[in-house]
């Protein structure tokens, strides 16, 4: 494994691998013991786009590992501002550091990167395109909460159009026989690029009705307003499906509902208390399957 600009560049035997690793390092995720795996290594976070999780959490993972960390949160401060190109920026970074995080507005930036980059570049994000290690994270969640990845229903609403979460973890869970449904406004329905790529076994519906009985997970999404050509067309979406204890309520007990996050809406906070809220668990489990990922990228020489 070198790069990760999509989630096929990761063979099931190293999807596997990663989320074993990700189990055994969490007491070092959590801080209770120390591990040294990537001491004299250096990360560049690349963020050309706003970030919580995904920034914070590789730089926690990689200080976990001993590792150190340099970057940006905001292009603004950058040569960005003076027009250099990706392209420049990249081959410079590559040179003070031994891997890069990048995220980016644009889609296919990441694939852009990894061509320059003698470096592994790892896909935090781009524009509509993919997130791998969310989506590695996500399978770590599904697998802790349920026990299992194979022959789950899941379900897959809100924005699935520009959503790119979405995009990358419904490849993944196609190679776990995994029964899909997509919900999501017909202008945000799940892309032809991506659902091609997908064996039998998906359904697309506009409303969760009828479905929800079924689920074993529930993936929520936010619609991504800043992805809209047109601001009237997001507003015809905006608030297009709100989950609340109440919608649960015909839910299976054992429903987990997980979220990429940040949620703008979309999960009222009184499912927060219910057994079904694992998304805060999710956002979590970003530093130890973001340690399993760098240990496996940087560590062992
Ligand atoms: C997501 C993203 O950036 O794609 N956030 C994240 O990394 N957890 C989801 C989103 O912004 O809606």
């Amino acid at each position: 494994m070198d790069h990760v600009v999509t989630i096929q560049d990761l063979a099931d035997d190293e999807i596997a691998s990663i989320l074993d690793r990700a189990r055994e390092l969490l007491p070092v995720a959590r801080g209770e013991e120390r591990s040294d795996a990537v001491v004299g290594k250096i990360l560049a976070t690349c963020f050309f786009e706003p970030s919580t999780r995904t920034r914070l959490s590789f730089e926690t993972a990689m200080q976990r590992l001993g590792g150190n960390v340099i970057g940006f949160a905001d292009s603004r401060t950058t040569s960005h501002l003076k027009g250099e190109t990706l392209a420049d920026a990249v081959r410079m970074v590559a040179g003070y550091a031994d891997a890069i995080v990048l995220r980016h507005p644009q889609e296919g930036s990441a694939r852009l990167a990894a061509e320059i980059s003698d470096v592994p570049v790892i896909n935090g994000g781009d524009g509509a395109g993919q997130h791998p290690t969310q989506t590695l994270l996500d399978l770590f969640t599904i697998r802790e909460e349920l026990g299992k990845l194979e022959g789950l229903t899941v379900g897959l609403l809100g924005d699935l159009r520009y959503g790119r979460t979405v995009h990358s973890l419904a490849a993944a869970l196609a190679r776990y026989d995994t029964t899909m449904h997509f919900i999501a406004p017909e202008s945000l329905a799940m892309p032809r690029r991506v659902t091609a790529g997908l064996p039998d076994g998906w359904s697309a519906h506009t409303t969760l009705d009828g479905v929800l009985p079924e689920l074993d997970l529930l993936y929520v999404t936010r619609i991504q307003k800043e992805r809209f050509p047109d601001p009237e067309d997001y507003v015809r979406v905006a608030g297009a499906y709100t989950i609340s204890a109440e919608t649960l309520r015909d839910a299976k007990p054992g429903l987990r509902v997980l979220h990429p996050l940040p949620r703008v809406g979309e999960i009222a906070t009184d499912v927060d208390e219910t057994d079904h809220a694992a998304y805060f668990r999710q956002a979590f489990n970003g530093v130890p399957v973001r340690m399993a990922l760098l240990e496996m990228l940087l560590g062992g020489d």
